[in-house]
């Protein structure tokens, strides 16, 4: 049976912003914790070139003709950036046949924007199959709408968009804890990030962003995004920063209908997009244009990485 927020809690909740520990008792009833959490160099390593992609952001000195080395001699992201290169994501006018082309006509921001995605995408599939189909959408969902509201404020729009592929890697740890309790707990809560963390916690003894943050930094990735994983369901800031970015976007994409939880959003995106600020939200389409341009990008990765 699903559990439903209360309209009264709801609007506290928008008003406040969601917290963890609202709910007295648990909304799955007692529960037997499903294992010890392993240690963090136990579980899949994200893909070396999207680390590597993702490592530029932390200051090295990768260029993109790095970048198109790193890529060139595994086959998988080879061929993956080719497809993609080719496919009307990009609608080049002639047909790219190697990475160094396609790195030179795609440019060095679209070229790790793309391995990243891919990255997160391999990763995912390794990790638990099926199950964090979901999270692949959500989190390219969320880096797109990043991405996009960072344009409008003082935000690093790749940062935005890195951040929204990376901050919820932390439901990957509990898929391999636990595949089959962690499917079912997405199916029954709705995605309120309170019920959802709570709930986690009951069943794994640690939540989603507990574990995404502790992830991210066995993977030495740069504090910024320790800070995104961790704190990405705290309450509204609404200061001009990525983590504020990443939340708004986070819950958009939900209410966008790219939600982790078949249960989808308990908020509607007019509820949503009255949080965001005023400066932000007349720059951005209709809703419904919205969620046909983020759906229309994720079909053709889909249709088109292996
Ligand atoms: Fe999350
Ligand atoms: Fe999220």
């Amino acid at each position: 049976m699903p559990i439903r927020v209360s309209t009264s809690r709801k609007q506290a909740s928008l008003m406040q912003g969601e917290s963890m520990g609202i709910v007295s008792a648990s909304p799955l009833g007692p529960v037997e914790p499903v294992k010890t959490l392993p240690p963090m160099e136990n579980l899949p390593p994200f893909p070396a070139v999207a680390m590597r992609a993702l490592n530029v952001l932390a200051g090295t000195e990768t260029s993109l003709r790095e970048l198109c080395e790193v890529i060139r001699p595994d086959p998988v992201f080879s061929a993956e950036v080719l497809r993609l290169a080719n496919s009307p994501l990009v609608a080049f006018s002639k047909e790219v046949s190697n990475v160094l082309q396609a790195s030179m006509l795609l440019g060095f921001r679209r070229l790790r924007r793309l391995v990243i995605t891919v990255g997160l995408r391999s990763y995912l599939d390794n990790a638990s199959a099926q199950l964090l189909r979901s999270c692949w959408r959500h989190s390219v969902a969320c880096a797109m709408l990043a991405e996009r509201t960072a344009r409008w404020n003082s935000v690093d729009r790749d940062f935005a968009y890195t951040s929204g592929i990376l901050h919820d890697i932390g439901r990957v740890v509990l898929a391999t804890m636990g595949p089959d309790s962690y499917a079912s707990l997405l199916a029954r809560i709705p995605d309120h990030p309170g019920e959802m963390l709570r709930c986690e916690q009951d069943m794994f003894g640690i939540d989603h962003c507990q574990a995404g943050a502790r992830l991210v930094s066995a993977w030495h990735l740069p504090e910024e995004f320790v800070a995104i994983t961790a704190r990405h369901h705290d309450p509204l800031t609404h200061a001009e920063d990525a983590p504020e970015v990443t939340r708004l976007a986070c819950r958009l994409a939900d209410a966008l209908g790219f939600s982790v939880s078949p249960q989808g959003s308990p908020y509607s995106a007019e509820e949503v997009l009255a949080e965001f600020p005023e400066n932000v939200r007349t720059h951005l389409p209709q809703v419904r244009e919205m969620a046909a341009e983020i759906a229309r990008e994720i079909d053709v990765i889909d249709a088109t990485v292996a």
